[in-house]
């Protein structure tokens, strides 16, 4: 297991953002292909050392360490003892064991993740004498089994704590986005760092966080630790040579603003903590009433949905007064929504310019967007 084999890794991101992360890679000069769910590519470690520090959309690297055929849980237990778990990591380390089917004649799920994990510590013990411990909360290793109808394939997790952990929020606030989805929606926006930002329900102020990030160029990992740093191939000299320098550094011009003053002193305490407080400046205002602060730009929110905030039928009288809004304050911007909320174009009275589905977890959801040019946008 050199570190300049060529191995196979599976990296996975929020359904939707797969070309993103696509583009993303091969600005790594890393050349990838779309799967739902994720993009596959093969390359040396280096590749993925950079993949986990640079990837702002992707939720986790795996590395692809076998496959194998089986029918029942006996040939699922069989499959995993016969590779040797030694090579991959020692037997100090914890380990989670996570299972993923998709047409899998298996009952049950939790017995399959039960099995595999006795083949691994089984295996273990005929080798060195002794069973790794199972950490489920906070693992050194991860093992990910993907079983299809007849196969299945074994990955070791080389990122360790998913990706969208940069290891910069403070305290968690009510439905934050997640910050790979963040960054996604920045993307799909088309937003470029010499343009006014927006977000005018910033909540923690997550998209704020990530477009900032984007725009000094900073490697989005480069607070965190990864899992390839725990298994026996890291090479610890190569990971040292690929620190995390930034690439490039426009100063954003960027904007927040929530209506719940506690929302905002959370967005204050987390820009403050990714340290990028100092390009966004933050109000509390309703979006309602807020005035545009320029004459142009790119205004992104994620607005409440569903019962978990705001309610039904506050929410649909809250968007008429939105479409409102928009058309009297923020002609010459592009305005975008994220929500599960598919009533958002009717409500809001205004034909959106583009709609794009995305995946919040399993919860359906779209970005759309509106141009707001003066008068013509019913
Ligand atoms: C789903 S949360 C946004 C979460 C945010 N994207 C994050 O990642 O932390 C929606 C936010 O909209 C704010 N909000 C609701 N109604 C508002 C209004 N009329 N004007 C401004 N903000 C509002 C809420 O206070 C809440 O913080």
């Amino acid at each position: 297991m050199s570190s300049s084999r060529s191995e196979a890794f599976f990296a996975s991101c929020p359904r939707g953002l797969e070309a993103q992360l696509v583009d993303e890679l091969r600005a790594l000069d890393i050349a990838a292909s779309a799967v739902p769910g994720g993009v596959a590519f093969s390359g040396p470690w280096e590749a993925c050392y950079r993949a986990n520090l640079w990837s702002r959309v992707a939720s986790r690297i795996l590395w692809r360490v076998a496959e194998f055929d089986y029918r029942n849980e006996h040939d699922l237990y069989a499959a995993v003892k016969a590779v040797d778990w030694s090579r991959y990591f020692r037997v100090e380390r914890t380990l989670r064991v996570n299972v993923t089917a998709q047409k899998s004649p298996l009952k049950s799920l939790e017995f399959a993740t039960l099995k595999v994990k006795d083949a691994v510590c089984d295996r273990f013990r005929d080798a060195v004498g002794r069973r790794p411990d199972v950490d489920r909360a906070d693992p050194d290793v991860r093992v990910h089994v993907f079983l299809e109808e007849t196969k299945g394939v074994f990955y070791l997790d080389t990122s360790g704590e998913a990706l969208f952990k940069r290891g910069w929020r403070a305290a968690a606030t009510e439905a934050p986005l997640r910050e790979n989805l963040a960054a996604g929606l920045v993307m799909l926006s088309g937003w470029r760092p010499g343009e006014p930002l927006l977000d005018p329900m910033c909540g923690g102020g997550t998209i704020l966080a990530e477009a900032a990030a984007m725009a000094r160029g900073r490697a989005p990992g480069a607070k965190r630790r990864f899992g390839f740093e725990k298994l026996s191939v890291f090479n610890s000299k190569l990971w040292e040579e690929i620190q995390p320098e930034a690439k490039s550094s426009t100063s954003p011009n960027l904007f927040g603003s929530d209506n719940d003053p506690k929302a905002l002193a959370l967005a204050r305490r987390n820009l403050a903590e990714a340290g990028i407080e100092r390009w966004v400046t933050l109000e509390q205002a309703d979006i309602l009433e807020r005035p545009a602060p320029a004459a142009s730009g790119v205004m992104i929110a994620n607005p409440p949905y569903g019962e978990r905030l705001g309610g039904e039928a506050e929410l649909a009288s809250f968007y008429p007064k939105l479409g409102g809004a928009l058309k009297k304050n923020y002609a010459g911007w592009r305005c975008f929504f994220f929500t599960a909320d598919m009533r958002l174009p009717k409500l809001i009275r205004l034909q959106p310019s583009r709609r794009t589905p995305l995946w919040n977890g399993a919860l359906e959801c779209r970005l759309y967007e509106f141009r707001m040019v003066a008068g013509s946008n019913r």
